[in-house]
């Protein structure tokens, strides 16, 4: 939900444009992930200086397994690095980082990346940042459905409060606003359940050229959207 600072509670970026930023170089497509998880830690910077408590970002999708092996063993070794290195920093700042995802089938070294940088910052107290890594909206319905089956809930108690504590991050409220970059205007399977209501802003402008300047931008569209989950605009009703 907002707040009343017209600021979004929660954001969400669908990462997205590395590979042709680095093809219009000439470059092989890793240098535009390696361009890319260089833009993070000023994104996560900004946003937890404006106060927003809640950052997911999408970082690698179960259906990105479909890309070539090198490419994909090339952004795991890119982002165990990255995390292993940003981790202590973020903290510094108070960040605490979460996973959403299946750590299943990530390579050890990256799972302990991920791990450890989620209890190293696990008590801190300022932004959240959800890190989407082998993360698909309909696999973590799935993961739910099978949980809540397991514990052999009853289907009539089964409702959508219920539903969401079986979610990967089930603490975060909903996604307030969802920001993706590089020109494509779709959710590639993002937080499908969790941003049902989402406010979305898109722009072509590639991952790794999306800066502060880009990102004021994207806060104040959505300062001036209306938004009314289902209900009367504000004053409509009398
Ligand atoms: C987004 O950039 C990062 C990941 C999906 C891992 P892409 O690699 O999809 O970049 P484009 O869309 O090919 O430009
Ligand atoms: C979405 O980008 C996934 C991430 C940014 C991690 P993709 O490049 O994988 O999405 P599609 O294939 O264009 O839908
Ligand atoms: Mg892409």
């Amino acid at each position: 939900m907002e707040k009343d600072t017209g600021l979004p509670r929660h954001v969400a970026f669908i990462m997205d444009g590395n590979g042709r930023w680095a093809e219009q170089r000439g470059l092989p497509r890793l240098e535009g992930h390696r361009a890319g998880v260089q833009n993070i830690r000023p994104i996560i910077t900004f946003l937890s200086r404006h106060g927003i408590e809640y950052l997911t970002i999408y970082a690698f999708s179960t259906e990105n397994w479909s890309r070539p092996e090198d490419e994909v063993s090339g952004l795991f070794h890119l982002l165990e690095e990255v995390i292993h290195r940003e981790a202590r920093e973020l903290h510094k700042n108070g960040i605490r980082i979460r996973h959403i995802g299946r750590l299943d089938g990530l390579t050890p070294a990256l799972k302990k990346s991920i791990i450890d940088s989620v209890n190293l910052t696990r008590d801190n107290t300022g932004m959240t940042v959800g890190l989407a890594f082998n993360y698909g909206g309909r696999a973590e319905i799935l993961d739910a459905v099978r949980n809540i089956m397991a514990r052999g809930i009853p289907p009539a108690q089964l409702n959508e409060r219920l539903f969401a504590r079986y979610l990967y991050n089930p603490d975060f409220p909903d996604v307030d606003l969802v920001i993706r970059t590089g020109g494509e205007i779709r959710t590639s399977n993002f937080l499908i359940w969790q941003a049902a209501y989402a406010e979305y802003y898109f722009t072509p402008v590639l991952w790794p050229d999306f800066n502060e300047e880009e990102l004021e931008k994207a806060l104040q569209t959505y300062g001036r959207r209306q938004r009314r989950f289902g209900g009367l605009s504000s004053g409509a009703a009398c």
